[in-house]
């Protein structure tokens, strides 16, 4: 972070003295208005709900230019990465900073491999819950509980410990995102193996049964591992905010994970992609294609509740990278898989076009974002649309630790604690009974 040359001074209408704050520059991006001392100061707050002007900490991990479509993990573009490495790579690289070299990724795969498997009393602590109960609400039960099973990583002081936790999280979201599968399937928790990549394993434990082994997919898997890395990381978003807000009080990683899975679960966030896929499918059961019109006009009207999931993005006001890579793929599967003609694919391919004419879509600068050909890819792999934003939670899990550790090395951290503008009653007694 550089001192700017430039300063931000803020003036009163009142005659009250302006005050003068620092202005820093990042590497790329906006520069930021240093307002810690605002309060001091003036003795008053800023107010941003929603956080549109306001950088909450510093990252060097990843970068995003919301009105080019640029998004860069460590630096390197989303597009250069999809096709160069492996999920791992991108776990690699978020983590440590650059990408790593022959023996350091077979050092870190191998670490990743060896602690796949999750301590056998997870198993009966999973099947306390319902067999429909939905694999979020299992996924931020299972997270949180590890650090009742893992209780030697957690010592948020102990670099060492930071990062085992991290290679624990990073390797047994897989296994208990099939677990919690599994459980709503009704069939037996299939373990990891060793000699499989981690997208593979992965496939294995969620499409193999103890009566028949699951023979991994190439394309299947190439497709899964990119959407691993499509959703590894995406700076400040809600539940990366989530995990660092409940970090910052010095919880342990388990616990701040499981914070960042609940948030990601609504769907304005990591939901969207459930939700983008059940108003396909409500579409297509209601006319499919021939009823894009009518359904536009429902998305248009305000009164109406409903948006186009899989459309819009707070940052990206140009197409979302991920979605064009995204799009890539689900060609690339639905021919693999001999569904080139499935329908909702052609329907998503048809609400696009006519939204991206569309003045209200365009005035509004919305774009596909990474939600809206996900569904459709992991439907055609065999995903139920119940696990689409555990898929996600597993794949951000390397990003959400990596921006919690990056918190926890900035020595200027502090505890995250908002202010508010109080809009409610001043002090009064309290009425007896009769009286309320
Ligand atoms: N369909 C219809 N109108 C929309 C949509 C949409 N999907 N998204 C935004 N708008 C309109 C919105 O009504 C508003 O119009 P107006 O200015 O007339 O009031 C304007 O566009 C700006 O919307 P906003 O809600 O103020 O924008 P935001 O930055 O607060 O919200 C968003 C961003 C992603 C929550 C929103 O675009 C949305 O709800 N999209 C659908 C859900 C979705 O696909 N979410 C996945 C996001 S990407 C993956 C992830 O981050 O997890």
């Amino acid at each position: 972070m550089n001192l700017s040359d430039k300063k931000a001074t803020l003036s009163f209408s009142d005659g009250s003295p302006s005050v003068e704050f620092p202005v820093y520059k990042g590497t790329v991006g906006p520069d930021v208005v240093d307002i810690r001392k605002l309060y001091g100061q003036t003795g008053m707050f800023t107010f941003d709900p929603g956080f549109m002007s306001t950088a909450a900490c510093e990252s060097g991990i990843t970068y995003i230019d919301g009105d080019k479509g640029e998004l860069l993990y460590r630096g390197f573009p989303i597009e250069q990465l999809a096709v160069n490495c492996d999920f791992l790579d991108i776990c690699y690289l978020i983590l440590n900073g650059e990408l790593p070299n022959g023996e350091q990724k077979k050092d870190f795969d191998t670490q990743v491999t060896h602690h796949t498997l999750v301590n056998e009393q997870l198993h009966f602590f999973l099947r306390g819950f319902r067999r429909d109960a939905h694999p979020m609400a299992v996924l931020t039960g299972l997270v949180g509980a590890l650090s009742a099973f893992y209780h030697d990583s957690t010592d948020i002081t102990n670099p060492e410990h930071r990062h085992i936790s991290a290679i624990r999280l990073i390797a047994k979201m897989p296994t208990l995102v099939a677990m919690a599968y599994k459980y709503s399937q009704g069939q037996p928790f299939i373990y990891p193996r060793n000699d499989l990549s981690y997208t593979g394993n992965f496939l294995r434990m969620m499409f193999a049964t103890p009566c028949e082994d699951y023979k991994v997919n190439e394309v299947v898997e190439r497709a899964l591992d990119r959407i691993f890395i499509l959703h590894a990381d995406h700076e400040q978003n809600a539940s990366t905010s989530t995990v660092r807000l409940c970090g910052s009080s010095g919880t342990n990683p388990f616990a701040a994970i499981s914070a960042g899975v609940a948030c990601l679960w609504g769907p304005a966030h990591g939901g969207a992609n459930e939700a983008c896929l059940q108003m396909l499918e409500e579409l297509q059961a209601n006319g499919g294609v021939a009823k894009v019109g009518e359904f536009m006009e429902k998305v248009k009207d305000k009164n109406s509740g409903v948006r186009l999931m899989g459309f819009g993005h707070r940052v990206y006001k140009n197409y979302d990278p991920r979605a064009k890579l995204m799009q890539e793929t689900c060609k690339e599967v639905l021919a693999a898989l001999g569904l080139e003609n499935d329908p909702l694919f052609k329907l998503a391919m048809e609400l696009e076009r006519i939204a991206l004419e569309d003045p209200y879509f365009v005035q509004r600068k919305l774009y596909p974002n990474v939600d809206f050909y996900s569904g459709i890819v992991q439907r055609a792999i065999g995903i139920p649309t119940s696990l689409f934003t555990a898929i996600f939670a597993l794949a951000r899990t390397v990003g959400w630790i990596a921006q919690w550790n990056e918190m926890l090395s900035d020595p200027d951290y502090k505890i995250g604690r908002p202010r508010q503008l109080f809009t409610g009653h001043v002090t009064r007694d309290v009425p007896e009974m009769n009286k309320r």
